[in-house]
């Protein structure tokens, strides 16, 4: 994999996404640094000198030598850029303003007939969404699976022990969430598929206190509304640049705006942080607190829980799932 460019975050205006493409489309790996870690890259950049930055989540680093630059960070397989490269379009990136991707629709009228311009050149790439092959002999295993003990060898960040575990709470400590771990759950919320890749929503961050009141009482005067991460997910069916029927449009976005708050609710999990989910709100009342036309779908409220409980109990998974042979 090679180090290919610099974009801007999504989740701080501030930071930015360092991205390696490998020989295909699925072959890439992104790094999202904050507002600091950017700042600090550049500080030893411009200076032409060797560095060390530990990121936040203090597992991570990267180490900055006058010809190659290691990234060593959690999560990843060990990453390098060439410190000349890196030091060129790092600065640049940081010197001019962001850009955003134009989407054009081709005149084809079959799907997919969209493509995402190159943020330099207008080269076309041919959006080609690939099917994950289903393996048959995976559904046998889980149905026919026995419950296991979760072992304590096992990763706490292990994502089936994160779904295992998972349990929503109503009671929050006071306490704040780190703005890491809020940087990482909106990083995991831009990760989830959007159709077409369109991200056909929008998600409200809100941090005023009287705000968070206004949304307990849109929904439906649910108290724990008013915790210490509030995310307010909508749809944006606008953004979906298909040639489908409007109602496929928004369905599109709805989705789009459920699963990204579904993935922000996982990460939440993996971070420590309990959460509920409301979905029992009042769409005007939550528009006209927002300032938005953007219609709600869910609010993802967010704390550390005050009592660890464990998951709640689910039907058989044989009752759940129907398999069609
Ligand atoms: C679509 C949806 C809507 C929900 N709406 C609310 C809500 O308005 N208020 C609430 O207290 N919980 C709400 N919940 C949370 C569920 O009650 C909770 O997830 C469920 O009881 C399962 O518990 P668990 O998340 O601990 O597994 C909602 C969950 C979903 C998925």
């Amino acid at each position: 994999m090679k180090f290919t460019k610099v974009e801007p975050a999504y989740t701080t205006k501030d930071g930015c996404r360092l991205v390696w493409e490998g020989e295909n489309e699925d072959d890439t790996d992104t790094v999202i640094l904050n507002k600091n870690e950017l700042e600090s890259l550049v500080e030893i950049l411009k200076k032409d000198v060797s560095g060390k930055i530990h990121l936040e989540d203090l597992a991570s680093s990267i180490m900055v030598n006058s010809d190659v630059t290691q990234f060593d960070l959690q999560g990843h397989r060990p990453l390098e850029a060439d410190t000349f490269d890196l030091q060129k379009k790092v600065l640049e990136f940081a010197k001019i303003p962001h850009q955003p991707k134009y989407v054009h629709i081709s005149s084809k009228e079959f799907y997919p007939s969209v493509w995402i311009r190159k943020e330099q050149k207008d080269e076309r790439s041919d959006f080609s969404p690939k099917r994950t092959p289903q393996k048959p002999s995976l559904l046998q295993a889980i149905l026919s699976s026995k419950p296991e003990k979760t072992s304590k060898t096992q990763s706490e960040t292990d994502i089936f022990r994160i779904f295992s575990t998972r349990r929503s709470t109503r009671k929050f400590k006071k306490s704040k969430v780190e703005d890491w771990k809020i940087d990482k759950i909106l990083a995991a919320a831009d990760t989830a598929p959007t159709a077409g890749n369109f991200q056909g929503l929008k998600i409200f961050y809100v941090k005023n206190s009287s705000t968070k009141e206004a949304l307990v009482e849109a929904a439906n005067k649910q108290p724990y509304v008013n915790a210490p991460l509030v995310l307010v997910f909508c749809m944006d069916p606008e953004r979906v640049k298909l040639k489908f029927p409007q109602d496929i449009l928004d369905k599109f976005s709805l989705q789009d705006a459920t699963l990204a708050a579904a993935y922000a609710q996982i990460a939440a999990a993996g971070l420590g942080l309990s959460s509920i989910w409301i979905g029992m709100l009042d769409e005007k009342k939550v528009q006209t607190i927002l300032g938005t036309e953007l219609k709600p779908s869910s609010i993802l409220c967010i704390g550390y829980p005050e009592k660890k409980r464990p998951p709640k109990s689910r039907r058989k998974l044989k009752e759940l799932i129907e398999v069609i042979e």
